[in-house]
């Protein structure tokens, strides 16, 4: 299935100097019900895939224009434009006024024209740009299911400091600025790092620094929570970085980079939540591949790995995507933690499509202290590893 194109320049969000306009504005969705659990209310499922397969998931679901959610969900998923009147109705004229001078949205003729996504995640609310492919620019990724998925495993206990690798919108930053000291958070996209300077705002959250840097280029030292989802597709058309698809040739460009800099980079006792497409060659396995690039230190990792097969794995973003053999690829979260007896663990725990509840929060949360296995059982009793 390949997205809509467009192609028309579109502005970055833009922060309000006064913050208590912004704070009203995200105040009212929070009154409205505009949260996971109203989405998931008024749609029978959210998130699940991902926004660009919903109607061909609900292909009878139509928007009631006098529901508040529903008129919502049209302009700030959908990208559908709706009246100024109704969306005032169900609002207010400041709250309107409010979403065009952040750039949201646009007056025209009395309609409102969306021009950039507005998600609910977890209790914060992340713009993105919209969800058709537009050629003009560097598109910052709206959120798709993978980021929910990333976002409600990722393990929330307190931590020192996070660092988001290929943060786009800042979404996983943002949802670790809320449970860490500090987050720096990473891209080489200067669009992405606007959205997520915009997005810190939006959610008065103060505790992130968004860098341009090239992986861990540009950030110096260690943190004890690594979250990560770079660009993973094979992809001949664009080199890694180009874009927030392209993995390069073999779709592990960035992700080989990453494996191999755990040991340098994630603290004892943190935790690496890494969400990915794995496009492992025929006959290979993730944990392979993770071995060869921590140099065949991966039997020192306890890991958990939430992933499933994808060998029917459709690219809707490439130009030139990889048509051969996926009988070995797999998508999902790979969570990370050394063992602190230096032997560690590999648990498959991935199920296709049975992570979220029908209120759209993710049921599983990766814990490594929940499986690890007990020091009291004799090694040779304890259970097979995968
Ligand atoms: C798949 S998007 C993920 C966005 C967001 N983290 C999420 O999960 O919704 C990948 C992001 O990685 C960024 N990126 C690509 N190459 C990078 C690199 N070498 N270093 C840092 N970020 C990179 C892209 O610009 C893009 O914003």
């Amino acid at each position: 299935m390949k997205l809509p194109v467009v192609c028309e320049t579109v502005d970055a969000p833009r922060v309000l100097n006064d913050s208590t306009r912004m704070t009203a504005f995200t105040t009212t969705l929070r009154a409205l019900g505009y949260d996971l659990a109203g989405c998931a209310a008024r749609l029978g499922s959210f998130p699940r895939l991902g926004v660009n397969f919903w109607d061909q998931m609900h292909p009878h679901w139509k928007p009631d224009p006098g529901h508040p959610v529903d008129t919502l969900i049209s302009l700030f998923i959908d990208g559908t434009a709706v009246a100024a009147d109704c969306l005032r109705s169900h609002t207010s004229t400041s709250f309107v006024d409010v979403a065009c001078e952040m750039s949201l949205l646009k007056l025209n003729d009395g309609m409102l024209q969306p021009k950039l996504c507005l998600f609910p995640c977890y209790g914060l609310y992340i713009v993105t740009d919209g969800s058709a492919r537009n050629t003009a620019f560097n598109q910052v990724m709206w959120l798709w299911g993978e980021s929910f998925l990333l976002g409600g495993l990722a393990n929330r206990a307190p931590r020192r400091r996070a660092i988001d690798l290929g943060t786009g919108s800042g979404i996983h930053a943002l949802l670790a600025s809320v449970h860490c000291e500090s987050v720096v958070a990473a891209d080489v996209s200067p669009r992405a790092l606007e959205f997520g300077r915009y997005n810190a705002a939006l959610n008065g959250r103060t505790n992130v620094d968004f860098v341009l840097s090239d992986l861990f280029n540009a950030i110096p030292g260690s943190a004890d929570m690594l979250v990560t989802n770079v660009p993973y597709a094979p992809d001949s058309a664009a080199k890694a970085g180009d874009n927030f698809w392209s993995g390069g040739l073999d779709g592990f460009d960035l992700l080989r980079r990453i494996v191999a800099a755990l040991s340098e980079r994630l603290d004892d006792g943190g935790v690496a939540h890494i969400n990915s497409l794995y496009p492992n060659a025929p006959g290979t396995t993730i944990r392979e591949n993770f071995d060869r690039w921590t140099a065949g230190e991966i039997d020192g990792y306890e890991v958990l790995d939430h992933t499933w097969a994808v060998p029917t794995y459709e690219d809707a973003l490439s130009d030139e995507p990889y048509e051969g053999d996926k009988s070995a690829w797999r998508f999902g979260v790979v969570s990370l933690r050394r063992a602190a007896s230096g032997h560690g663990y590999w648990r498959e725990l991935g199920k296709r499509g049975g992570f979220f509840a029908s209120d759209g929060s993710c049921k599983f949360v990766a814990d490594h202290d929940l499986y690890a296995p007990s020091p009291s059982i004799e090694e040779s009793q304890k259970p097979v590893l995968v």
